[in-house]
């Protein structure tokens, strides 16, 4: 994979990630997928980034998919390796404790749409498209797709866009949840900096604990997640950032969160 096919940046304790192969809209490849999960952990390392923004390069597609071109010749074993690889890298997007947002600037469709659902929130263009239009291919998303899209839009709405393969756009995946915001092409990068901005101004343990809280409960009966939830919120009142944040609303000023 040429070096430049994934662009780090950092703004105001955001790291930006970019795919950048524009000319094939932004395709994963293994090699993509295998960098995209080294990116994350570095990010999640850092104690300097506060949030995270995946994004596409170009105006026309976030992720257009999975690279088909690495579909040819595919026996089961190695697909079925191909999807554990490549889930493994979408579950660290999900389970990063830092906020992670898509910026969704066109097509998302398949491993685009999978990396979409895999961030913590999206923010959509106008011209956004998302889609699992693997079934026309005779495969099935094989990065998290039939669990994740499933959670966040229901089963019924799921399974249209599996099973026909069809597209929605931005106003219809804000109607279902799918995107949490849609803006003009022109200011979704500064929409999605100012979503990162914005939790980022939280204490960044009690990001990383609703983060968990979520991720966790949303596999468990309602009462159990309760008492996740319990021990975390146990966890946080034994925080510095707790007393930070408490004495700081009582004191009348802006807290100075430590992480800690
Ligand atoms: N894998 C590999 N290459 C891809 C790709 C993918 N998922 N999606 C797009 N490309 C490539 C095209 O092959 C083309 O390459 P070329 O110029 O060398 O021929 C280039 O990107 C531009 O795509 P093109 O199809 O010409 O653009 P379009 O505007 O006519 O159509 C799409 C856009 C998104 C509708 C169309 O590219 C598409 O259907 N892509 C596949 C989507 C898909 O099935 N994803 C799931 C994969 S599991």
């Amino acid at each position: 994979m040429a070096d430049d096919e994934l662009l780090l940046a950092d703004e105001s304790g955001v790291r930006w990630i970019t795919v950048n192969r524009p000319a094939k809209l932004n395709a994963l490849n293994r090699a993509l997928v295998a960098r995209l999960g080294e990116a994350i952990a570095a990010a999640g390392a850092d104690g300097a980034v506060r949030a995270v923004v995946v994004t596409g390069a170009g105006e026309k597609a976030f992720v257009a998919g999975a690279d088909i071109a690495e579909f040819v010749g595919l026996g089961a074993a190695e697909a079925r390796a191909m999807a554990r690889a490549g889930q493994a890298v979408f579950d660290a997007i999900a389970g990063l404790p830092k906020p992670v947002i898509a910026a969704v600037n066109g097509f998302a469709l398949g491993g685009g749409c999978e990396l979409a659902l895999a961030c913590h929130m999206r923010v959509a263009a106008t011209n956004a498209r998302f889609g699992q239009p693997e079934a026309k291919l005779g495969l099935i998303p094989g990065y998290g797709g039939t669990q994740r899209l499933a959670r966040l839009v229901g089963q019924g709405r799921a399974l249209e866009l599996l099973l026909t393969g069809g597209t929605v756009d931005a106003a219809t995946a804000l109607a279902w949840g799918l995107a949490n915001r849609v803006v003009e092409p022109g200011e979704l990068r500064a929409a999605a900096q100012k979503l990162a901005d914005e939790t980022g101004a939280v204490s960044p343990l009690a990001a990383a604990r609703c983060l968990e809280a979520v991720r966790i409960g949303l596999d468990l009966p309602l009462g159990r997640g309760e008492e996740v939830e319990a021990a975390l919120f146990g966890l946080c009142a034994a925080s510095e950032d707790m007393r930070e944040g408490t004495a700081a609303f009582l004191e009348k000023r802006a807290p100075r969160f430590t992480g800690r």
